[in-house]
C-alpha cells in the first residue's frame, strides 16, 4: 500500500479563510487516499444535511474519507417529530439514501435527549400514560422506519448530570428514573438487530460521571436490559491529559460493551479569547491530541469493542463548537475549505 507521507516531503500550505491562516496539507497531494481505509476500526463524521445536499466539497469529502456516518441534527425528536401526529423522514431519508449508494454505516442519534425538543413535547400536558405512550410510539416509530436501514442507535443521551446525578429532564420528570431501561427495550422490540447505545460526555474529565455509567450498565446487564454499546463523545479541550484519555478508556473498555468515540472533537481556545486565530503550533499541539486518542482507544479497547470513531461534523466551519462557545474554534481535521490539517495525519498514525 502506498503510503503518501512518508517520504513525500510537502511542505503545510498556508491557506487564508475568513480571516484565518490554517495549516494544511494541500490537498491534491493527498486525493487518492481515503482516510478510513487507513483506519483499524470504522471512522465516521457526522454531517449536516444542508451541506451534504449543497455543497458538494462537502459530501465529497464525507464519501472520501469516512465510512460511518451520523446524522448531526436530522435524527434527532425535533427534527423528525415537529408536531404529535407528524413524522418528517425527508431529511433523514435523504442521508439513508447517500449511506447505501456510497456504503457507509449509518449512526442512529438520538432517541432520547433531554434537548432539541418540539415545543408540542416541552408543553405536554398528559398525564404519566400519556408520557409513555408518547415516548413508546416516538422511539418505535423511528427505530421501525429505519430498520436496516440505520445499524445502530444512541437511545439515551446525557441522562446524567457531570456529577453522576441523574439529570432532572422532561422525561424523569414525567416517567421517573426508570424510564431509561424501558427506551432500550422500546427500541430493542422494534428493531432485535440494532446496536444500542447509551450516549454522554464527560469521561475523560468526571469520575462520578464514569461511576454512574458504569452502574447504570452494570445494572441493566443484570435485569436483562438490552444495551450493547457505550458512546463517548469526547467534545474535548487540547489541554486535556493522557491520564485523564486513558482513565476513560479504561472505563469503556471494562464495560464489555461496544464502544463508540461518538461525538470527537479538540477545540483550542480555551481562554475564550475573541479573534482567536489558528496557527501552526496549535495546529501541532491538537494533532498531538488527536494522535493521543485514537492511540489510547485502539491500545485500550478490545477488537471486538471497537465499534469505531466519529468526529463531530468535518470542517472547522462547520463544527458547533464556535457557537456552542461564544468563540472562534478550529477543531476538526479539515480547515475551512477542506483541506488536511496536521491533525488528519495524526489519526492515521495514531491508528497503526
Ligand atoms: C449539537 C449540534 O452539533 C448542533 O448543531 C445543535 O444545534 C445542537 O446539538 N452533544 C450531542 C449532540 O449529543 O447531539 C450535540 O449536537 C452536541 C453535544
Amino acid at each position: 500500500m502506498m503510503f503518501f507521507f512518508i517520504g513525500t516531503a510537502v511542505a503545510p500550505m498556508m491557506t487564508a479563510s475568513a480571516g484565518t491562516i490554517s495549516f494544511a496539507t494541500p490537498q491534491s497531494s493527498v486525493a487518492d487516499t481515503n482516510l478510513y481505509q487507513f483506519m483499524p476500526f470504522p471512522m465516521g463524521a457526522a454531517v449536516g444535511i444542508a451541506r451534504m445536499k449543497n455543497n458538494a466539497k462537502y459530501s465529497e469529502v464525507v464519501s472520501k474519507e469516512f465510512n460511518s456516518i451520523t446524522a448531526e441534527n436530522a435524527m434527532k425528536f425535533r427534527s423528525l417529530h415537529p408536531a404529535e401526529n407528524t413524522f418528517n423522514w425527508a431529511d433523514a431519508d435523504y442521508l439513508v439514501e447517500f449511506a447505501q449508494k456510497n456504503g457507509k454505516r449509518l449512526h442512529g442519534h438520538t432517541l432520547n435527549w433531554y434537548q432539541y425538543l418540539p415545543a408540542w413535547v416541552t408543553n405536554f400536558s398528559g398525564d404519566s400514560i400519556a408520557w409513555e405512550n408518547m415516548l413508546k410510539t416516538h422511539i418505535q416509530t423511528v427505530v421501525a422506519h429505519f430498520k436496516g436501514k440505520v445499524a445502530s442507535w444512541d437511545v439515551v443521551n446525557e441522562y446524567f448530570n457531570d456529577d453522576g446525578t441523574i439529570r432532572p429532564s422532561v422525561w424523569v420528570k414525567n416517567l421517573g428514573p426508570d424510564y431509561i431501561a424501558r427506551c432500550f427495550q422500546y427500541a430493542h422490540e422494534a428493531d432485535p438487530d440494532a446496536i444500542l447505545f447509551y450516549n454522554d460526555y464527560g469521561h475523560e474529565y468526571s469520575s462520578a460521571k464514569r461511576t454512574a455509567i458504569g452502574k447504570l450498565i452494570n445494572a441493566f446487564k443484570a435485569r436483562n436490559i438490552p444495551i450493547h454499546g457505550i458512546g463517548m463523545q469526547f467534545h474535548m479541550t487540547y489541554t486535556q491529559s493522557d491520564a485523564n484519555i486513558n482513565a476513560a478508556m479504561a472505563f469503556a473498555a471494562g464495560t464489555g460493551l461496544k464502544v463508540h468515540l461518538s461525538e470527537l472533537d479538540i477545540r483550542l481556545n480555551t481562554n475564550k479569547v475573541q479573534g482567536f486565530v489558528f496557527n501552526e503550533t496549535l495546529a501541532a499541539q491538537q494533532a498531538d491530541r488527536y494522535k493521543f486518542v485514537v492511540q489510547a482507544y485502539n491500545a485500550a479497547v478490545p477488537k471486538a469493542q471497537q465499534f469505531g470513531i466519529t468526529t463531530w461534523n468535518v470542517g472547522d466551519a462547520d463544527s458547533w463548537v464556535p457557537s456552542w462557545q461564544g468563540v472562534p474554534d478550529y477543531p476538526l481535521p479539515f480547515d475551512a475549505n477542506y483541506l488536511r490539517k496536521p491533525a488528519y495525519k495524526a489519526i492515521i498514525e495514531g491508528g497503526k
